[in-house]
């Protein structure tokens, strides 16, 4: 087989078999295929698009391409969650231990932020001592002692995935539905578990701006889950502006404990009983979505969810009393309010302008090298569809220089607009893809 012969056949518009999909992919795994050949693959596959057959095989390869976990000696169905990335995205920190308190079994795998968005690893690691660069071992024992677990992506976790991405970034093939979706969802295979819950989200401050571009990513990730032998379930979520209202590490670990202690903020709580009821549908506890979000308001109600929350985090390094205490975690040397310049309403926020305040602060990696400033970032009091008068508090401010806080409050007055009309609350969900 030859890759030149593999281009051309994929250029001129034919479908690739299975068994050419995985010559490719190991071939350019080992290096024995040249960044220059797989670019011009990943240019025609744009143009050409890959069928539902290709989709899989390509996932398949790449999840193959390096180590698959076996999660075969922990007990009980194994359920992985993923969110597509967003603005205060926190929902893994509070609906993973809803998750686990309910007795389903969460086995995960996270990422650190990068850009605009945030990362649960980094969030994490606003309780001193936090690790997830855990042994394998460990994350199993974990898993089966406590029901919850959360390990960083090991390098060896479909390394063809990591070469392609890098080289689909400098190319302009990033954004394919087929190579998003092969992307994701072969780390989610490579890391093992029986049931996935994806979060795909839509909006300015997402990967995917329109509803039309979520759910055909949705739908392809589901086919591919489902291909696998995985069950696997999307929600197709808004992304228009954040969620919640903390934006940064600690805050929004904060925000998190708030909500397990039955104080949430009414999206996020809608968020995290959505994606919540369908890991408990989906791992077998509960037979309807009603029965799982009476399982999941219990679990907050009793405190078994926040308790569960300072087990992870203490079988992890961290300090669990700061779960109780959160006031002890990172703060920031000064908090300042944004005052509103109008009367009005919220019309609009440019939700990737919110992270970007945030890492202006200090609170985002503009490199994979940057260091984190976990105390920074916002607080906002005021969300789409809200009434407001001038000199009303839209958001606080939370910095460790002044010069920074300046930057972050023009870019953060910027991507608000007030306007007499009133407005109507869209909805959050904005739909459900199951096969
Ligand atoms: N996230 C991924 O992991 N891969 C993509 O291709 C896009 C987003």
């Amino acid at each position: 087989m030859r890759m030149y012969d593999l281009i051309m056949k994929k250029r001129n518009g034919s479908a690739l078999s299975d068994e050419e999909i995985r010559f490719m992919v190991q071939g350019y795994t080992k290096g024995d295929i040249p960044d220059y050949q797989m670019s011009a693959m990943m240019m025609a596959v744009y143009f050409r698009g890959m069928d539902a057959d290709e989709t899989l095989a390509l996932t398949m390869a790449m999840a193959e391409s390096g180590d698959m976990l076996d999660l075969g000696e922990i007990r009980g169905v194994k359920v992985d969650k993923h969110s597509t990335g967003g603005v205060g995205d926190k929902t893994s920190l509070a609906l993973t231990p809803m998750v686990a308190a309910a007795g389903v079994t969460v086995a995960k795998m996270s990422g650190r932020g990068l850009g605009h968005t945030g990362g649960t690893i980094d969030k994490l690691e606003s309780f001193p001592g936090f690790s997830t660069a855990i042994s394998e071992q460990q994350f199993k024992e974990n898993v089966n002692r406590i029901g919850i677990a959360i390990m960083g992506q090991t390098a060896d976790l479909a390394p063809a995935d990591k070469k392609l991405y890098a080289l689909r970034d400098v190319t302009a093939t990033v954004d394919n539905m087929s190579l998003i979706a092969s992307s994701i969802m072969s780390k989610k295979l490579a890391a093992g578990a029986d049931a996935i819950v994806l979060d795909v989200k839509t909006g300015s401050g997402a990967f995917m701006k329109t509803e039309e571009d979520a759910f055909a990513l949705a739908r392809e990730m589901v086919r591919i889950g489902n291909g696998a032998d995985r069950k696997t379930i999307a929600v197709v979520s808004d992304m228009d502006q954040p969620l919640g209202c903390a934006v940064g590490n600690a805050l929004e670990v904060r925000e998190a404990i708030d909500t397990l202690n039955g104080n949430g903020p009414e999206d996020f709580v809608e968020l995290c009983m959505t994606l919540g009821s369908y890991m408990l549908v989906a791992g077998g506890k509960a037979a309807t979505k009603d029965d799982a979000e009476a399982i999941l308001t219990e679990v907050v109600r009793n405190g078994s969810a926040l308790d569960k929350l300072a087990e992870f985090v203490e079988a992890q390094g961290g300090d669990r009393e700061l779960v109780y205490h959160p006031e002890r975690l990172t703060q920031a040397s000064i908090a300042q309010e944004i005052e509103s310049p109008a009367d009005g309403y919220i019309q609009k926020i440019v939700c990737d302008e919110i992270g970007i305040c945030s890492l202006i602060l200090g609170g985002g990696r503009e490199t994979k090298e940057s260091e984190i400033d976990l105390s920074v970032g916002l607080v906002l009091h005021k969300k789409v569809g809200d009434a407001v008068r001038k000199g009303d508090s839209l958001a606080t401010i939370h910095a460790n220089d002044q010069a920074r806080l300046e930057a972050a409050r023009e870019r953060f007055l910027r991507a608000y607009t007030i306007g007499a009309e009133p407005v109507k609350k869209k909805p959050l969900i904005k739909g459900i893809v199951m096969k």
